[in-house]
């Protein structure tokens, strides 16, 4: 039996919205949106939005979340953000997107050093991990997770792991239109839970709380709250939209 986590609903903006169209944003939403104990909402503005913000939102009914951060603390890394930069500042970050693995090149030992900066300086790291079409449709699905998972895990210790969060989202979902069928997502948080209790057993397996992300829009929510492994989702495109974010997150709430 998985323990009962917290829920978690998480707006990805990606490289959108301005300080005014945030502000805007946070404003309509705070008006839509109740707070509940069982739920967070994580908000993960771009770096530029990220200090203003916190300025703005009811802390204890929104948490902050980074994009992305440098592996290392500080150094001359031109343009990069580092975890010490945003440990006062956010409480999650995610790390392994997609887009950062496919557009920037991050490796998986790339992403295990991204993990341990974060761990290092407390911040709570979404880890995303997923299959591109290729490997679905060669049947990699379950080997690609699973290796994601070892490299992207290595540098941490149980506890560390305990403390993460795993988002599922296939490659060919994300931002497509395409989504992933409720099965499947079940074999792929099955591979994720049964890859960490190889690595680290399974009352740390049993901690770390798991997303799905990749075309998630309020109508497949209900849906998806039927596998039982899913303690909610990461969210591109309709976190933009404060009505149907609004909705993701009430219905989350209600499951
Ligand atoms: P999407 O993005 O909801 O637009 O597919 C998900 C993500 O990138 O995390």
């Amino acid at each position: 039996m998985v323990e009962k986590h917290k829920k978690l609903v998480v707006g990805n903006w990606k490289m959108h919205m301005d300080l005014q169209q945030a502000s805007v944003f946070v404003h309509h939403l705070d008006r839509a949106t109740e707070s509940k104990d069982d739920t967070e909402i994580v908000l993960c503005p771009p770096f530029t939005a990220l200090q203003p913000i916190t300025k703005e939102i009811d802390i204890h009914k929104f948490r902050l979340g980074a994009q992305n951060l440098h592996y290392q603390d500080e150094g001359a890394f031109t343009g990069e953000v580092s975890g010490p930069m945003l440990k006062n500042l956010v409480h999650y970050v995610i790390v392994g997107h997609s887009e950062r693995r496919k557009y920037f090149n991050e490796t998986d030992d790339v992403v295990a050093r991204k993990m341990s900066a974060a761990i290092r300086n407390e911040l709570r790291p979404i880890l995303c991990v997923g299959e591109n079409l290729y490997e679905r449709q060669e049947q990699h699905t379950n080997r690609v997770i699973h290796d994601q998972l070892v490299t992207g895990l290595t540098m941490l210790t149980a506890n560390e792991v305990a403390e993460i969060v795993v988002a599922y989202e296939p490659v060919w979902a994300v931002g497509s239109g395409d989504i992933a069928k409720p099965d499947q997502i079940k074999t792929a948080l099955a591979t994720i839970r049964k890859t960490i209790v190889e690595l680290f057993g399974k009352n740390t397996a049993q901690k770390v709380r798991l997303l799905y992300g990749g075309s998630v829009t309020p109508d497949l929510v209900h849906d998806y709250f039927k596998l039982k492994d899913l303690d909610g989702f990461l969210i591109g495109g309709v976190s933009l939209n404060w009505q149907q974010f609004a909705e993701i997150i009430e219905i989350t709430q209600a499951a």
